[in-house]
């Protein structure tokens, strides 16, 4: 990574796994670095080990909640009052095959969090990347798009038997869709912002907490999490990326190495779809362009 002093840099989900490494990527190359946590604690000792590795480091830890709408709302409303500029926001928090559960604004919590929470929270902080030079949207997204198919009559399971792994699927084909439609939307304006997305593999986080069988997995078969970061930091930071594109690990059906362009799926570009989610997402957040 070149050097990132002077940049701001807000990195969702900062207190563990992606998003700690992701934040101390970019606070070891200077920038100023705001780890958004929904647990404050857990984030300050995530802050103090960067602290740690680079003394002049320079990281703020912020409480944000995608779950709940009103902690998105708060939290953009004192990132504006502190700050008065965002280089780069990492959309990267998530959960994963959890059981039922629903956000406080009652969606379904793996679409809620994982892309309407970033939905409201990207749409709530744009007007602070306007003044910047190469300002980005990064947003995670996972192998797991690819069986990700959304049905807008039941987007929060109430009418079907809730299947998790079919949930976080959707969540992560959402946050494509997003990124894609996101992209048109600025170029439309002829705005020079881009918004990219990406993908660690498979990286040995607190991601699988909800699968038992899964974490002992990791053991033989993920990448670390600082490996897992990489395709995130090069999407954030590397010159020769553009708008709309993916990254992810180079290596054996694309869950280990190092960051390369890939492809999404055939469904993810699928532009009425996009646009579709948007109009629902603006719907059901409250939070418009
Ligand atoms: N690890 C992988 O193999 C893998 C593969 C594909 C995609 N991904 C994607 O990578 C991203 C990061 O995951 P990870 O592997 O680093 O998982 P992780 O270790 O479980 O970390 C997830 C982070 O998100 C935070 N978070 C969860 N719910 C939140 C909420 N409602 N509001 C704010 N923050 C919240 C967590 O906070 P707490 O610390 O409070 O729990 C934690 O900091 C996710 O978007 C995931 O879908 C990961």
């Amino acid at each position: 990574m070149d050097d990132q002093k002077d940049r701001v840099v807000l990195v969702t989900g900062a207190s563990g796994g992606l998003g700690y490494q992701i934040s101390r990527g970019f606070a070891g190359k200077g920038a100023k670095v705001v780890m958004a946590v929904r647990n404050q604690k857990k984030g300050e000792q995530k802050a103090v080990l960067i602290r740690d590795m680079r003394g002049s480091a320079d990281v703020d830890v912020m409480v944000l909640d995608l779950a709940d709408l009103s902690s998105v709302r708060a939290f953009s409303g004192l990132f504006h009052k502190q700050y008065d500029r965002l280089d780069i926001l990492v959309n990267n928090a998530g959960i994963m095959a959890c059981p039922y559960g629903k956000t406080t604004d009652g969606f379904e919590l793996q679409f809620g969090t994982n892309h309407l929470g970033h939905f409201a929270l990207t749409l709530l902080l744009i007007d602070m990347m306007r003044s910047v030079q190469d300002p980005r949207v990064v947003t995670l997204s996972s192998l797991a798009h690819s069986f990700g198919s959304l049905d807008f009559d039941d987007l929060d399971w109430q009418k079907r038997r809730y299947r998790k792994w079919q949930a976080y699927g959707d969540s992560k084909l959402a946050n494509l869709y997003f990124t894609h439609e996101l992209q048109r939307r600025f170029e439309g304006e002829g705005f020079p912002l881009i918004a990219v997305a990406a993908h660690p593999g498979w990286a040995a986080t607190d991601l699988q907490r909800h699968e038992g069988w899964l974490q002992p997995l990791n053991a033989f078969f993920a990448q670390s999490a600082a490996m897992g970061a990489l395709p995130v930091l090069y999407a954030a930071s590397a010159p020769e990326v553009k708008g709309g594109e993916f990254f992810g690990p180079d290596g054996i059906r694309g869950m280990r190495g190092y960051p390369v362009k890939v492809q999404p799926n055939m469904r993810s570009g699928d532009r009425r779809t996009a646009g579709l989610l948007w109009e629902v997402s603006e719907e059901l957040t409250g939070v418009e362009w």
